[in-house]
């Protein structure tokens, strides 16, 4: 059985009454419905219901504000129809997806640490693993109410692998389930591809990657995905982390070491006292003083927590005029 969704104004698709949520659904039709993080977070998934029933499956989502709810708002991703409804939107081809999301079942096969927080998982589906490098997929850890979004490290592959590296956050439920609750041998559910931070193999400038923290994932994806394409376009990694022992490109994209044309670490809280040579600061002010004049030429990628997003788009967008085409990072908060 179908629900039909009419958009005011122009469009209609079909969404399966098995579908988990609207915006799933809008996705797998290929309507470019705006989104970024999947999981209630962002609030870029925005709609109003004009008529039809659906139900709210997070009440609380921080995605809306009072106002928001107030207003009649909804997020899609939190959204399900229960038949056929009318809704009022506004799709962006933009966001049309270059491969609809598939919710599959997935076997942890392997976990290795890489951090003293961070580890990697490496899941097997049946299917081919098809994704964009730099995308995100949602993991339902065991235990844990909803999804998570974490991106994935590796490149898209035939044999169904799909890595993810994941910071266990003091507190946070999703991924102390996925530590605590998830051994090798176990099956979680996996649905996506998701996401619009996908490197960009037709546009032939320089790729600057930053990443932050456990941004890392998508970043070294990322990474891999230029280092493979024969192109002339040299390749920039920036990685900010707290300390040396908190750094991972290096041991997770090994195999894209010889492409890489600098690889420039930066350090936020390493002892004073060290031997550390690199530098020291935050990672924005790096790719400041680092790109510089080069910018012209340069397609920009990045992932981390939200104070080095803002502190890059203020930097690349304010200060730099980078047009925001060739600005890529989704968007989780
Ligand atoms: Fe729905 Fe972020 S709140 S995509």
């Amino acid at each position: 059985m179908t629900h039909r969704i009419t958009i005011e104004g122009g469009g209609v698709f079909d969404v399966s009454a098995e579908e988990s949520t609207l915006l799933r659904g809008a996705l797998r039709a290929g309507v470019g419905f705006p989104y970024d993080c999947s999981v209630g977070g962002c609030g870029s998934c925005r709609f109003e219901l004009i008529s039809g029933e659906m139900e709210t499956l997070w009440t609380t989502a921080p995605g809306l504000s009072e106002r928001d709810r107030r207003r009649g708002k909804r997020l899609a991703c939190q959204s399900r129809p229960l038949g056929d409804c009318t809704i009022k939107l506004r799709p962006d081809d933009e966001y049309r997806p270059p491969i609809p999301p598939r919710r599959v079942s997935a076997i942890l096969r392997e976990r290795r640490a890489v951090t003293a927080d961070m580890a990697e998982f490496v899941f097997r589906t049946d299917r081919p693993a098809d994704f964009v490098a730099g995308q995100y997929a949602l993991l339902q850890p065991p235990g844990a109410a909803g999804m998570r979004a974490y991106s994935m490290s590796n490149l898209p592959n035939a044999e169904g692998e799909w890595r993810f590296v994941i910071r266990r956050v003091p507190g946070g439920r999703g991924s102390n389930a996925m530590f605590d609750n998830v051994q090798v041998g176990d099956a979680v559910t996996l649905d996506g591809p998701y996401g619009h931070a996908h490197f960009r193999a037709d546009v032939p400038r320089d790729v600057v990657c930053i990443a932050g923290g456990s941004g890392i994932g998508p970043i070294v994806s990322v990474a891999r995905a230029a280092a493979q394409d024969s192109g002339p376009r040299r390749l920039f990694v920036f990685e900010g982390a707290r300390t040396r022992a908190d750094l991972c490109f290096p041991v997770l994209a090994d195999d894209a070491r010889d492409k890489v044309t600098a690889y420039m670490p930066v350090l936020s809280a390493e002892a004073e006292a060290s031997d550390w040579d690199g530098a020291r600061g935050f990672v924005h002010e790096e790719v400041e003083r680092a790109v510089g004049e080069q910018v012209e030429s340069c397609e920009f990628y990045f992932a981390g927590p939200p104070p080095m997003i803002e502190a890059l788009q203020k930097l690349l967008i304010v200060q730099w005029g980078v047009p925001i085409a060739r600005i890529h990072f989704d968007r989780f908060f």
